[in-house]
Parts: C-alpha cells; structure tokens; sequence
C-alpha cells in the first residue's frame, strides 16, 4: 500500500526515479525519437511553426519548463497558457500550430474545452498524459504518455516529473523533425535523459533532512520561493505544493522581480526558499542570483538555498542549504523540484493535516 510511508505522497516521491526510466522507455528507437500515438504526418510535424502548451496547475509548471527547453532546442515559438484562459481567449492558431495538452489525469474540463478550442481553428494537439485511453489523448492528434503509474496523493508529485521528461521528448521530437539539431546531438540529449532516474536517486537521499527542516518550518505564516530561467517554474510549483498541503501562505517569484514588489514582503525571519542554478551553467545566471540571496538575508530572511552539490559561493548566504547534484541547466527542474515536494508535505504533516487528501481539492478537476 503506502510501501511503509505515513502518507502516499512521499512513496510516491520516492517512487520518481522509476516514473521517469519508465516514461522514457521505448521513446528512443534506431537513433530516433518516437511519440506513442501518432496520427499526424512527419511532414505536419516538420511544418509546425508555433507551439502553445496549454494546461492547469502543476501541468501548467511542467509546461512553464518545456518552454525554455523547447524554444533553445528547436527555435520555435513557445507560449505556455492556462487552460481556463486560453480557452476564452480567441488564440491566433492555424494548422502550423502544435498545442501541446499536459494533464495528468486526461480528464481536466479546462484542458479537454482547450483542446477543444484548438482543434476547431485546425491546430494539431499533442496530448501529453498519465492516463491510458483518457478524454484529452482521444481527441488528440498525437499522444505521449507519462508512465509514472496511478497517483493516489491529490498533490502531483511523480506525474509533474514524468511530465517534464514527456515535454523534452516533444521538444527533441521537434528538433529532430526540424533539423535544429543533429542525429547524434538528438542521442546525446536523450542520454543526458537517461542520466535523470540516477540523479534524482542522489537527491532522495536528502529526505530526512529536508523533513527535519519541514518540522522547523512548520509554524511558519507565510513562504517565499524564487528562481530565475528554469528555477522560475519550480519557485511556482513550490508554492502550490506548500499552498495546496499546508494551507499556508505561499508565493512563487522570478528572482528578477524581487525589486519590482515582492521585496517589501521580506522581513526578519521569513523564510525564503532559492533555487540556485548550477555555477557552471551561465555565470550571470547564478551571479544574479547570488546577489538576491545577499539583499534578502541582509533584510532578515531566513534563507533555505537549493544548490549544486560544491557550490561554495551560496554557502555565506544560506541559513540552511539543500544539495542537488550537478546537471545540465534544462534538467535541473527535475532534480530541484524533489526537495521542495518533500518540505510541503512534511510542513503538512506537522501541522496536521492530510496530506493525500487537502480539503476542498479533488484529484481531478472535471467540473469548472
Ligand atoms: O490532471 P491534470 O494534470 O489536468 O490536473 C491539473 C491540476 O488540477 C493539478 O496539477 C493540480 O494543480 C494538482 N493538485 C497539483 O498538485
């Protein structure tokens, strides 16, 4: 059942390694990307000139990642959107236009109405789903399928993860069909992929201490998280993990916005999570950061920094400091996401509360 854990959501934590082997099993076949379902023509592929990922919640995130993937890989044009938004807006698509569905459950009546939308104006839509035979892949024109098995715990853990992955097999698909990237660069991505269930083993080993500091979080009123590039979408999902599970006052922020606002927030002893990216990725990238986590612990903040295992420039600056193990820049999400997962839940637990089930929320959202 829950294999020993108090609750589902940390076996199903647990279980991510596996989730993502299993998403990119069989997706690699004599050199070539390939899709599960594919009713669309490689030509219609090839011809794609636009992409729009559309989806709700944790889905949305996953496709607020696949965007900086997708547009350095393929140079397209990507703009992610909220379901529930784009479906009352009068979006500018054609046949040239791929809109890439992400939903979990295949059943999100935004999504499906979304999809819906999209296929009327003669866009293609490529599903990217958790759930075999599911609505949203039946009325697709293509389908990838997450393989991180059922997920019980109302949070997304392990199908956000599958569907980052699902996301870059779309954007290497893309890029192979387009030619914005050779044969065997296409190979060295896929196994950079390969790489992935490993490092996100290493990070599970950090469990019981990102628990530990759960319990210490626990009376907190309010949590900050903030990241830049691909760190940006993971400081949202944070949140709504923590926002979701402990009913708690959470916000996510580019770290760029800090001046524009969010910077008033910050007071003694506020805790505010960082998501470092790796020093050896673009230098401006993690100086800028660097000198966030300075103005921010110079106001009070109690700072919780997430970064590459040796990276000593953060450690003056981190009241407590989380190691994940070093990765290319655009698979960082998968490994940077796992801690934050962990602390929402146990600052649940601690508080008391359900985490499998939060109130007023339903696995599946089939009603609007
Ligand atoms: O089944 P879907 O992926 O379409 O669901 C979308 C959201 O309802 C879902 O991700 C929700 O935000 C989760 N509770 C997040 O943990």
């Amino acid at each position: 059942e829950k294999g020993g854990h108090e609750y589902f959501m940390l076996k199903e934590i647990e279980e991510q390694p596996e989730a993502l082997a299993n998403t990119l099993r069989g997706h690699f076949v004599n050199g070539r990307i390939v899709l599960d379902e594919q009713r669309m023509s490689d030509q219609d592929l090839r011809d794609v000139d636009k992409v729009f990922v559309i989806a709700c919640g944790s889905s949305y995130h996953a496709g607020l990642v696949a965007k900086y993937a997708i547009e350095h890989w393929c140079r397209l044009p990507v703009e992610v959107e909220l379901a529930s938004e784009f479906r009352y807006r009068d979006p500018v698509l054609d046949r040239d236009t791929l809109v890439v569905a992400i939903s979990q459950s295949g059943e999100t009546a935004d999504t499906l109405e979304a999809v819906r939308h999209a296929r009327e104006q003669k866009a293609r839509v490529l599903a990217i789903c958790n759930t075999n035979g599911a609505q949203i892949p039946r009325e697709s024109d293509a389908v990838l399928y997450t393989h991180a098995g059922p997920e019980i715990g109302v949070a997304s853990t392990k199908a956000f993860l599958a569907q980052i992955v699902a996301n870059y097999l779309v954007g290497l698909a893309l890029a192979q069909a387009r030619g914005t990237k050779y044969p065997d660069e296409v190979a060295r991505e896929f196994a950079e992929l390969e790489a992935m269930p490993d490092a996100v083993s290493r990070v599970l080993t950090t469990v019981e201490r990102v628990r530990a500091l759960g319990r210490e979080l626990a009376d907190s009123k309010a949590v900050l998280f903030l990241g830049r590039h691909v760190g940006f979408p993971v400081a949202l999902e944070g949140a709504l993990k923590l926002k979701e599970l402990a009913y708690m006052h959470a916000e996510g922020f580019a770290a760029g916005e800090l001046k524009h606002g969010p910077i008033a927030l910050i007071e003694e002893g506020l805790p505010v999570v960082v998501v470092m990216p790796s020093p050896k990725g673009r230098a401006v990238l993690h100086s800028k950061l660097v000198s966030n986590i300075s103005e921010i612990q110079a106001r009070g903040a109690r700072t919780i920094v997430i970064a590459e295992e040796g990276d000593e420039t953060v450690r003056p600056f981190a009241d407590h400091l989380i190691e994940i193990p070093a990765v290319p820049t655009l698979l960082q999400p998968l490994v940077s996401t796992v801690p934050l997962q962990v602390l929402a839940a146990e600052i649940a637990r601690s508080r008391g509360y359900d985490v499998d089930k939060p109130r007023n929320l339903a696995k599946s959202v089939t009603v609007e």
